[in-house]
């Protein structure tokens, strides 16, 4: 399948996998783009720019097809070395980068004058004009679906998706609640030139994540979700379990009073405990309401070559068949 999107990225399938932390390292994204999709390493994963600069290295050990680096601007007080990161990026020789959070411009010369294809991740029309007039190549639009900081304005992507097709001239994916090769068409009718996965990845075989970690995508359904941190505007989708329950009683009960110091414990650092030791029920982790379309755990290169035949299938016959009738 060609579109804009693979044209842009130099990939065979439109079909990218998001950043996500402490599970972006090299071997997912390795995995991902030798099935023929972009895969991208998650930058702040990596404590420092160097060890970003070696995970980069050992990417490229993984495969020699395009890969990518997702760049994540938090509203946090310790800002990371950005500019180590994006040094890191660039002399990398990394060709591909995912921005998401805060506007990119403050890194965007640097990535354009080293030739590098920059994909804003947004959840709203505004942002990916922003990101347009802005000069990045493309833009990722994140719908309320979705696994992660689906922003405050919950606009689902059936919705979303054409409002940014009616707005926008660079090429943009649908993020949030993609799964398989209907997504894919729903997608591409709705206007969009490719879909980006976050969730479904973590249920492959190559997701270095712990196993419980794929089986609880697995067992959960698309009612399994909460979204937690609203009251701060920094709301988060995330798979409930026992630390989100607590967190949301605290939210519950402190009302317009809630600080982030309050929740600290159920989202500060849970990452690795989850993802790494598989203790399921240490503290908020993102995923997606697509969980309720998660039944089992291929390998990269299954799900997407799935995915295609799928949607070459979907447009060949029973789309085709609705059209001759
Ligand atoms: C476990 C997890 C961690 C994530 N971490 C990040 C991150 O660090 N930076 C980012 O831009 N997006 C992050 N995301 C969002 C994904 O890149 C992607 O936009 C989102 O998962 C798409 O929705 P889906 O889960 O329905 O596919 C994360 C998502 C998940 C599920």
């Amino acid at each position: 399948m060609k579109t804009r999107i693979t044209e842009l990225f130099g990939i065979q399938h439109p079909i990218i996998q998001g950043g996500m932390h402490f599970v972006g390292f090299a071997e997912m994204a390795a995995a991902v783009s030798n099935a023929g999709g972009l895969g991208i390493i998650t930058g702040l994963t990596q404590r420092t720019p160097a060890d970003l600069a070696n995970e980069i290295a050992r990417c490229r050990d993984m495969t020699d097809k395009p890969f990518g680096v997702n760049l994540t601007f938090l509203p946090i007080v310790n800002t990371p070395d950005y500019p180590g990161y994006v040094r890191a990026i660039i002399e990398g020789g990394v060709k591909a980068v995912e921005t998401a959070g805060n506007n990119p411009q403050q890194v965007l010369p640097y990535l354009k004058d080293a030739g590098i294809k920059v994909i804003h991740k947004c959840t709203s029309v505004r942002h990916s004009l922003k990101a347009q007039s802005i000069g990045c190549d493309a833009v990722s639009v994140d719908g309320f679906e979705c696994g992660g900081h689906p922003g405050e304005d919950d606009v689902p992507n059936f919705i979303l998706l054409p409002r940014a097709a009616e707005e926008l001239d660079i090429p943009f994916v649908a993020s949030g609640g993609m799964a398989d090769g209907r997504s894919l068409v729903a997608a591409l009718a709705l206007g969009a030139e490719g879909m980006n996965m976050g969730t479904r990845f973590i249920a492959t075989k190559e997701a270095p994540v712990h196993e419980k970690v794929k089986q609880a995508l697995v067992a959960a359904g698309e009612l399994d979700t909460r979204l937690v941190m609203r009251p701060l505007r920094n709301t988060e989708r995330v798979l409930n379990n026992a630390a989100v329950e607590r967190l949301l009683a605290k939210e519950k009960q402190l009302g317009d009073n809630l600080k982030f110091e309050d929740i600290i414990e159920e989202v500060a650092g849970v990452y690795p405990r989850i993802m790494k030791d598989g203790d399921m029920d240490a503290g908020a982790w993102s995923c997606g309401m697509v969980a309720g379309l998660i039944h089992d755990i291929p390998t990269c290169k299954e799900l997407i070559d799935r995915i295609m035949a799928e949607a070459d299938a979907i447009i060949r016959q029973r789309l085709a068949g609705f059209a001759a009738a």
